[in-house]
């Protein structure tokens, strides 16, 4: 470590996005002369990378900063800054309650060295304008992930879709998409740096379009790096169902390197909610979809996000909720429940009145249902050879290692003399639990 350079160490909230967006942050320092560190005590500058998507989140950030004051009344001497998603709605209380030093928006990362140096003359300094045109086209990341084998590749920010429980469209602002070129362009380095895999990143993947010379969508981007880097890997998320259309489906089934896996959000099973949300489909059109992508992919897997207990939902809704995910059967899901945003349409106009009790309740019975799904989901894979993309060894033993497979499946096997990280195993599938995979290597 240099001892001459100032030391920025970055602690990231939220999405994959936010995980992106700090990688994004690391570059930009570096190139400006700071040097990263994972020891708080010896950095010089401390980023919260924030996420305000859900209170329970924000509260655990407000504890952080506390942690950090006490460690300046230590005397530790450092600037402390807030960036992302909570600095557009959080300025006051952030500056005033939690005395922090430094608050930058999500498009402003690029000034963040010279914001720096003003903070450190002793000025609150506070950039939060959203840009709609911020994207950071020529800012290759500097991978700070421990996973060498797989890397976000982010290709568009923002949301225009305004759920109405959804705070991002305000934090992030409009969506904005990165030019085809300068994917490109990350892909085939990621490459030559050795990654196998990418992850096509945007809160909204499936309506990336941008028009230069020539017009490009989603399923032309897909379909582009899926022939630029054949032996690259293909994921992407989050799409959003009312633009995941059978042209994007074709190309999926195509390209053996783009993954058969689909994650897509349903929030409810229950029409009046969904229309209450403002997503833009009913659930007759959503199960169609899923019909679509089960013909044109058979080997498919999905994913989706369930969200309960939001403003006037009945006993009936939750039960549609449920009994959707029982006709889906979804492999897996990531379930939440509704916790109002301030300056959202819903925190507006509608009022929160699902007591929290029942809302845990609800939550409970998703969350005890889908696991039992994901476990009958992931017995079907028992007696079936997998290819596996190794990414590394098992945490408990260094005797196993571990992969995901196309459909995003975690494999857990024991390693032989030939496995090594970044190549492809064929596994042939022996026990199942609702998260993994486990079996043996057949070469
Ligand atoms: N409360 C709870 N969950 C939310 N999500 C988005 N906004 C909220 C909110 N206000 C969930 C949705 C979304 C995922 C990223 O987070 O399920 O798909
Ligand atoms: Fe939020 Fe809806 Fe946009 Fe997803 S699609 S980021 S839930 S507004």
């Amino acid at each position: 470590m240099d001892k001459t350079k100032s030391k920025i160490f970055i602690e990231t909230y939220g999405c994959q996005m936010n995980s992106s967006d700090s990688e994004i942050i690391t570059t930009i320092m570096q190139i400006n002369g700071y040097e990263s560190t994972e020891n708080i005590l010896k950095a010089n500058i401390i980023l919260i990378n924030t996420c305000s998507i859900r209170k329970n989140v924000e509260q655990k950030i407000f504890s952080r900063l506390q942690y950090y004051q006490s460690l300046k009344k230590k005397k530790y001497q450092f600037i402390i800054g807030v960036v992302g998603c909570i600095t557009q709605k959080m300025k006051e209380i952030l500056v005033q309650k939690h005395n922090v030093d430094l608050i930058v928006g999500p498009d402003s990362y690029l000034k963040l060295p010279y914001l720096i140096k003003i903070a450190e003359k002793g000025k609150k300094v506070i950039s939060t304008n959203l840009s709609p045109n911020k994207i950071y086209e020529n800012v290759i990341p500097f991978k700070t992930s421990k996973n060498k084998i797989s890397s976000f590749v982010s290709i568009m920010r923002g949301c225009n879709n305004f759920c109405s429980y959804c705070i991002v469209p305000y934090t992030r602002g409009k969506e904005k998409s990165r030019t085809l070129k300068s994917i490109i362009n990350e892909i085939k380095i990621l490459q030559k740096l050795g990654y196998k895999e990418i992850i096509l990143l945007g809160q909204n993947v499936n309506s990336y379009f941008h028009k230069n010379e020539i017009i490009t969508d989603f399923p032309h981007l897909l379909e582009l790096i899926a022939t630029t880097t054949p032996e690259i890997r293909i994921r992407f998320t989050t799409s959003h169902p009312k633009d995941m259309s059978d042209e994007i489906l074709k190309i999926i089934a195509k390209y053996n390197n783009i993954c058969k896996h689909i994650h897509l959000p349903v929030q409810s099973g229950s029409s009046k909610i969904l229309k209450a949300m403002n997503r833009k489909y009913t659930r007759e059109w959503y199960l169609e979809r899923i019909k679509a992508i089960r013909k044109i992919i058979p080997e498919v897997s999905i994913s989706t996000d369930l969200l309960c207990g939001f403003p006037d939902e009945t006993e009936t809704d939750h039960k549609k909720t449920l009994s959707l995910m029982r006709e889906v059967c979804f492999d897996s899901a990531f379930m939440f429940k509704y916790s109002e945003r301030p300056g959202t349409y819903a925190a507006q106009y509608l009022s929160d009145n699902i007591p929290e009790k029942t809302k845990i309740k609800r939550l409970n019975e998703i969350i005890s249902l889908q696991l039992k799904i994901s476990l009958l989901r992931n017995k079907e894979y028992i007696g079936k050879i997998m290819e596996v993309l190794i990414e590394g060894f098992s945490k408990r033993s260094k005797e196993q290692l571990l992969g995901r497979t196309s459909q995003n499946k975690i494999v857990f096997f024991k390693k032989n003399n030939f496995h090594q990280i970044g190549d492809k195993a064929l596994i042939k599938i022996k026990k199942a639990s609702f998260t993994s995979l486990f079996g043996d290597s057949i070469m």
